[in-house]
């Protein structure tokens, strides 16, 4: 009787219509990544380094310009699966503009409202791109601040909290199709196909966190490493074993480094962490410019001068292999500030005692011939 119940019910249960509407958003997505593809990973041969083959992983030539393209597909699809995110929802997030630009793109194919909440220094670009994509801002000074203020915003308006930095590690699958299955695949039939080095920034680390457990899983031996901004809390949080450690000086390189341990880096994944002075950052920036023909952002340099002193160490122990890196995301986004000298100079940045060290590297030859 009480089946005969439930099985009348059924046609005229409004969550049907809710469901079919789910369903329809993930076809939707699905076939966004099917148009999407993988991303280049480039052989960045570099002289003065002989014997180690230094490799970029082209995030920025996703759609929307970044690696968050991935993580903002990944965090629809999991709001969408917990039922959180139903049609009309009004996705809030916090970010330092690449994931809210994802977002923004995504929120537009699924006609979803959006709001981003971003730190005031964001760059004038990334809020112009989320503007494109149909997403409002909300600007904040004090850029320790964002996650509250979205939080604020949702539960006042009745809206879903992203929230990348706790979800980002949860909502990517780290088993299969991911960041990480793509880069070692794509390394295989290369000189040295495992990679000694795999580096990258963090944010909200989920990045890290994907390629670490991945590489366990598929029992690559790699190591992570983590390039880490001044004064930013990952490093300590790694070093002390303290996933509760804080700093309250926010991080000057756009899109890596916080103020707190987030929830989804996870230390015990972490081989080694480098920090790397801002100004380094930026000199290794427009170094890589110069030599791919095409502007990068802060955090792509932030990578490369932790792989390079990687490579330096690996050379110096007559050690040969490879490493890999990511392009995180296009400089266009930054033309105003972080390849505008007054503005970096204003930030208290200077990047010139870290220009003689990088004119040591200049491109290598042809790519490397594969091992006989
Ligand atoms: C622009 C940008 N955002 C975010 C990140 C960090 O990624 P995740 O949030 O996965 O830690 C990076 C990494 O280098 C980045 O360059």
């Amino acid at each position: 009787m009480q089946l005969h119940a439930a099985v009348s019910e059924a046609p005229s249960n409004p969550s049907r219509s809710d469901r079919r509407w789910v369903r329809h958003a993930l076809e939707l997505l699905e076939a966004e990544a099917g148009r999407s593809g993988w991303t280049p990973l480039l052989p960045f041969r570099v002289k003065g380094l002989e014997g180690v083959d230094l490799y970029l992983k082209d995030e920025s030539l996703h759609p929307t310009g970044s690696l968050k393209h991935r993580l903002a597909r990944s965090l629809f699809m999991h709001g969408l699966c917990n039922g959180d995110i139903r049609r009309g929802t009004t996705i809030i997030e916090a970010s330092s503009g690449s994931t809210a630009v994802s977002e923004a793109y995504f929120a537009q194919i699924l006609d979803l409202p959006f709001v981003a909440v971003l730190p005031r220094a964001t760059s004038p670009e990334k809020i112009a791109l989320i503007r494109r994509f149909g997403g409002g801002v909300h600007v904040v000074d004090d850029p320790t601040e964002v996650v509250g203020t979205a939080q604020g915003l949702a539960e006042g308006g009745d809206g879903y909290f992203m929230d990348q930095f706790t979800y980002a590690s949860q909502a990517t699958d780290w088993r299969r199709d991911n960041i990480a299955s793509e880069l070692f695949g794509q390394m295989s039939r290369e000189r040295h196909p495992i990679p000694d080095w795999v580096v990258v920034g963090a944010g909200t680390g989920g990045t890290s966190t994907c390629i670490a457990r991945h590489a366990r899983y598929q029992g690559i031996g790699s190591n992570i490493a983590v390039v880490d901004p001044e004064g930013s809390a990952f490093y300590e949080g790694w070093r002390r074993k303290d996933t509760g450690f804080v700093t309250c000086t926010p991080s000057r390189i756009e899109g890596i480094g916080r103020t707190r341990v987030e929830p989804s880096f996870v230390p015990n994944l972490i081989d080694e962490m480098i920090q790397v002075a801002d100004g380094a950052s930026v000199a290794a920036m427009r170094w890589a410019s110069d030599l791919l023909g095409r502007r990068v952002g802060p955090s792509t340099g932030t990578n490369l001068w932790g792989a390079l002193q990687l490579a330096v160490r690996m050379s110096a122990s007559s050690r040969q292999g490879s490493i890999v890196t990511l392009i995180c995301d296009t400089g266009d986004r930054y033309a105003s500030t972080y390849y505008d000298d007054d503005w970096v100079t204003g930030r208290g940045i200077d990047p010139a005692p870290w220009v003689k060290t990088l004119d040591r590297f200049r491109l290598g030859g042809a790519p490397a011939a594969p091992a006989a």
